[in-house]
């Protein structure tokens, strides 16, 4: 009813063009779309190769080619490229040299923001509405009446209704469904960057791999370890979601809570833990990480190729 009364009140325009259609992109589109807003996508140009922009024209949304962004006024865009690629095409199609018109950019990370890789005029709000989970998972909830929760920020206000555009479009993506808080960009960016690094992009899928392979090196059946690893770890984290920790501990035997709690104590040394918890957070909040990335790109990626060979054509993955 607050958003409701937040969308009349403001007379907001429910129009957005959305700039990239991939993970979020496509569901960004598409939610909104369902939720009664006017879409547009844009994205590399089909001339430079856009896949992208393609699909959207096929999923029936009017497309716009990114030399005619410089045009835009009053308008509400999603940013939605890869955090890496977005300095490249925003000096490219946005640059504020040539760009003379305000308007609202949305960000789903606030990447770009915290590491100025997005520059933008005076006059611009700059609004991030971050889904907290993958673009895939938004869609298939929404679909079913629900969303994901999502931080909200703002980080330019010139219009004094930053925070009310922010509210919509988080309720047009089934944010407020699940629920929504309020932060700062750095604050964003640094807790993103830091589970996805301590949690659930690195240790968590290293971990299945480690066990998974060691299970079936010691002549364990394959659907036998996918259980072990993949499925019973599905229900751990459901678990914890509902009950928190001590419950699902609890819940149990109490030979896997003591073995477990055990191998934790010489698995993972606490002290180093905490050291290189320490060094993940100076390195992405000064910045060292995004520098780190844009030295990665310019070499065509070698280190996350080589990193990335372990998870191709994954047994895992065979037993799904
Ligand atoms: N992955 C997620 O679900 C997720 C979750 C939360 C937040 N986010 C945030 O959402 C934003 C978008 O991420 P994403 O995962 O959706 O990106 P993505 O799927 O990797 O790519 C999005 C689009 O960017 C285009 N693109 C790729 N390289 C490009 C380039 N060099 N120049 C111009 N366009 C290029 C692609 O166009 P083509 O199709 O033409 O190749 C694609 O349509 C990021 O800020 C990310 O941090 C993502």
């Amino acid at each position: 009813l607050w958003v409701a009364n937040v969308l009349k009140e403001e007379r907001m325009k429910k129009e957005m063009l959305v700039i990239g259609y991939g993970n979020q992109g496509s569901v960004w589109a598409k939610n909104l779309r369902d939720s009664g807003w006017q879409v547009k996508v844009s994205g590399r140009s089909s001339a430079d190769g856009g896949k992208g922009i393609q699909q959207a024209a096929r999923d029936g949304f009017k497309t716009v080619e990114p030399t005619e962004l410089y045009l835009c006024e009053d308008q509400n865009i999603a940013i939605l490229l890869p955090d890496e690629q977005t300095e490249d095409f925003a000096e490219k199609y946005l640059n504020t040299q040539k760009r003379k018109k305000k308007n609202t950019f949305y960000f789903a990370h606030a990447f770009a923001i915290t590491f100025k890789k997005f520059s933008y005029l005076a006059e611009d709000d700059i609004v991030l509405v971050a889904p907290k989970g993958w673009g895939a998972k938004l869609r298939e909830n929404f679909k079913k009446g629900g969303g994901l929760f999502g931080v909200l920020a703002v980080e330019e206000d010139k219009s004094q209704k930053a925070w009310s555009k922010a509210m919509a479009v988080a309720e047009g993506l089934g944010l407020c469904r699940v629920g929504t808080v309020n932060a700062t960009f750095d604050q964003e960016t640094h807790a993103d960057l830091l589970s996805e690094q301590a949690v659930l992009c690195g240790p968590v899928p290293f971990l299945v791999d480690k066990c998974f392979r060691f299970l079936l090196s010691k002549g364990i059946p394959a659907e036998m370890a996918l259980q072990e690893c993949v499925r019973e770890l599905q229900i751990v984290v459901d678990l914890i979601n509902e009950r928190g920790l001590e419950q699902t501990l609890k819940g149990a035997s109490l030979a896997a809570r003591y073995g477990g709690l055990k191998a934790a104590t010489f698995l993972i040394n606490e002290k180093e833990l905490n050291n290189n918890l320490e060094q993940l957070w100076q390195n992405i909040t000064d910045g060292s990480f995004a520098k780190d990335l844009d030295q990665e790109k310019e070499k065509g990626y070698p280190e996350l190729t080589q990193w990335f060979e372990r998870y191709q054509e994954h047994p895992v993955d065979q037993q799904l």
